[in-house]
């Protein structure tokens, strides 16, 4: 399949970084992506979100921002959360909605992350739906039955053709351990995927861009973008060097 989409490098920060070395890595990616044909994201931590807001701005505005969680409701009791309206109005254009530290670490279910992109939505941002099985799930030999049951909840929360969305495949094994999934892999669990949104809506299936994440680092990434249904990589620890996300913000431009 020839594809049109533009492969997205994200950088997603977790609960990384000063103040000043947030701004510093803003920085560093949007003049990384000068020159590059790809396109780039960064889920700084929320409480740097406005400095990050006002140095990607600065730049140029071409290194879009994202948050890496919205809450389900769109406002309330809910001590330590942040809404999708909020994200929205420091600049947010994306939203990472059930991450798997979301899931595994602070306990989201299916429910939660289709209640947070059902909010991401109205708030006019796009959800970056993250799925992924454990190894466990894995050797179990559950892995597609896990990533459908998971791309169904998030599918379910869109309202219509024209709502936006990424896709992340993010397999829990490959998250921080230097171990990422190989490239046929990665292949096969993007090709699900996509046939699965193509069950409901076959543009969208041609048009979505579905990310790898997972030990993402420079010496790798190829691999994974020379993959068709592969559009574009969804980095942790990597992202946390600016020569490297820089690098990566590059590469499939270059095709080096
Ligand atoms: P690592 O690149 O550190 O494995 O993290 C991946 C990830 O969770 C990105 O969201």
């Amino acid at each position: 399949m020839t594809t049109t989409r533009t492969p997205l490098i994200a950088g997603n920060w977790k609960m990384n970084g000063t103040r000043e070395e947030a701004r510093g890595w803003a920085a560093a990616a949007a003049e990384a992506l000068t020159g590059s044909t790809n396109d780039a994201a960064v889920f700084p931590p929320d409480a740097w979100l406005c400095d990050v807001a006002e140095v990607l701005a600065s730049a140029g505005g071409a290194v879009a921002l994202g948050g890496q969680s919205c809450c389900w409701e769109p406002k309330g009791a809910f001590t330590g959360a942040t809404s999708a309206a909020m994200l929205a109005e420091v600049g947010c254009r994306y939203v990472l909605c059930g991450h798997s530290e979301r899931r595994h670490v602070f306990g989201e279910s299916d429910a939660d992350v289709a209640g947070s992109m059902a909010q991401a939505l109205a708030a006019g941002l796009t959800p970056v739906l993250c799925v992924g099985e454990t190894i466990e799930e894995r050797e179990a030999g559950r892995t597609q039955e896990v990533l459908l049951t998971q791309v169904d909840a998030g599918l379910g929360a869109l309202r219509g053709a024209d709502d936006p969305l990424v896709i992340a495949y993010e397999p829990v094994w490959a998250i921080g351990t230097g171990k990422a999934a190989t490239p046929t892999e990665a292949a096969e669990a993007h090709a699900w995927i996509r046939a699965r949104v193509a069950e409901t809506d076959a543009e969208r299936a041609e048009r979505v861009r579905i990310l790898y994440g997972g030990s993402v680092n420079p010496d790798n990434i190829g691999g994974f973008l020379d993959v068709p249904d592969v559009d574009g990589a969804l980095i942790g620890g990597a992202a946390l060097d600016p020569v490297k996300f820089g690098l990566m913000i590059r590469h499939a431009s270059t095709g080096a």
